[in-house]
């Protein structure tokens, strides 16, 4: 019994200082000192010996488990840091490490052009109005002095969709939907996606376009005049030269195409300019009585001037750019120049 005792608390030993883990750890305690353990069994046969024997072995077998019992102790509570301090190592943070930046995004040159646009007018009294993109013929188109079979009707190269319903070709019914909205005095300018069946070098089918009306008593064209200019001297500096030329639109008498001194080349003559010295970028006129009547405002009683500007143009002019396409490919390396 000694001996087997011996051999037991040899065996058990060694078996412990080779366990790395935990769970060998556990198995181990479970198969010498579990209810049906090796030394449990050893205990059971204690029965067996004489009266002088029974208390020197039983001793024995106490000092036998005793140790084990410690030896176990001590290899868990070791096994048990390794486990942590694994743990710790592999999943450390290395927090001197760069951290991975957002990529930002810069707002499109359309967008810098409307904020500063609105700004402008924003500070001369005038408030956004919108319109939607799929509009009516009647607000597009007849309501603006356009009747059906209009000539200026062709100049548009509309998208139609159906039943009357079509790809608003200019920001105009703005107009329109704010008067039937709101009694005069007015003062909005409307930016928004236009679009017209149109594409090349320096068209394309979907465009935007900023309207601005103002209507109001005794509103006249000197007014118009005096608003452009203050409005193109804001936008493109000081002292830019303004020019109005007769034009027409249907909804607007008398009509004026609007150029600015070339910015390119101040009016000297270049590429840009076509040599004329001059750039044009309004439509303007006093809204036409024809228009009133269909919003039901009278003409007797009030006055006053509309006008329309393409988006692209003035970003191309303000930015330099030369390709219109630039600004809807949407290369990340020309955006981030704004
Ligand atoms: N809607 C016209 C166009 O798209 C521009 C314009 C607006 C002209 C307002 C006069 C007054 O060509």
């Amino acid at each position: 019994m000694r001996e087997q005792l011996e051999q037991l608390r040899n065996g058990a030993v060694q078996a412990i200082a080779a366990a790395t883990t935990v769970e060998q750890l556990q198995e181990i305690r479970i198969t010498l000192l579990g209810r049906k353990g090796e030394l449990t069994a050893l205990m059971k046969g204690l029965g067996s010996l004489s009266a002088e024997e029974r208390p020197v072995i039983g001793q024995l077998v106490n000092s036998v488990r005793d140790e084990i019992e410690s030896a176990l102790g001590t290899a868990l509570a070791a096994a048990q840091e390794n486990l942590i301090a694994e743990r710790l190592s592999s999943e450390r943070i290395d927090i001197s490490l760069p951290g991975r930046r957002p990529l930002r995004g810069t707002k499109h040159p359309i967008s810098l052009v409307i904020e500063e646009v609105s700004a402008i007018f924003a500070g001369l009294g005038f408030s956004v109005a919108e319109g939607p993109e799929i509009e009516h013929d009647w607000y597009n188109f007849e309501a603006l002095n356009f009747p059906p079979e209009h000539p200026a009707r062709d100049m548009q190269d509309t998208f139609f969709v159906e039943n009357s319903m079509l790809l608003r070709t200019h920001t105009s019914p703005v107009q329109i939907r704010t008067m039937l909205k709101q009694k005069p005095p007015v003062r909005i300018i409307a930016p928004g996606t236009v679009y017209r069946c149109d594409s090349d070098a320096t068209h394309s089918p979907m465009f935007h376009q900023i309207e601005g009306l103002m209507v109001d008593t005794g509103v006249t064209f000197g007014d118009l005049k005096g608003i452009l200019t203050v409005f193109t001297n804001q936008l493109f500096g000081q002292k830019t030269g303004v020019r109005l030329r007769p034009s027409y639109f249907p909804f607007t008498e008398p009509s004026a195409e609007v150029d600015i001194a070339c910015v390119i080349c101040g009016g000297k003559g270049c590429r840009v300019c076509k040599n004329s010295g001059w750039l044009e970028i309004l439509g303007a006129g006093m809204v036409d009585p024809e228009v009133y009547r269909h919003v039901q405002y009278d003409a007797e009683q009030i006055s006053g001037f509309a006008f329309g500007m393409g988006i692209e143009r003035i970003a191309m002019l303000k930015y330099g750019i030369s390709d219109m396409r630039l600004l809807f490919e949407n290369d990340v390396r020309f955006l981030r120049q704004f």
